[in-house]
């Protein structure tokens, strides 16, 4: 599968361990985007981790936003490791939506400001 190769892959190893600490760190430092993917709702290996992302993001974008970060630049989405054309169309999607909304103007204020 092909997918843009400006992304960072982090693999951890549930969507559960990502703590929200990370994601918005991740982008009031400046990185332009945060995608979280998970097993299916109900298909995680620790039985409940998805559960746990998906009850923390709504609260991880609210926390954004009043970081001054559009919280559009943070998703969840559900793959299973057996969907790779899933995995690389989001990625594609993705980043693509993100590449429409320029980049994270918390990294420009630091590049002219520094
Ligand atoms: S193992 Fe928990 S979301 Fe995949």
């Amino acid at each position: 599968m092909q997918y843009p190769p400006h992304l960072r892959i982090i693999r951890v190893m549930c969507s559960g361990m990502v703590n929200p600490e990370l994601v918005v760190h991740a982008l009031t430092q400046g990185a332009d985007g945060v995608i979280i993917m998970g097993c299916h709702l109900g298909e995680c290996h620790y039985l409940e981790g998805n559960f746990k992302t998906d009850a923390r993001f709504e609260g991880t974008r609210v926390v954004l936003e009043n970081c001054g970060v559009d919280a559009e630049r943070f998703e969840t989405v559900w793959v299973s490791s057996a969907e790779a054309p899933k995995f690389a169309e989001n990625v594609v999607r993705f980043s693509e939506k993100i590449r429409k909304m320029g980049p994270n103007p918390l990294r420009v204020q630091k590049v002219v400001n520094a």
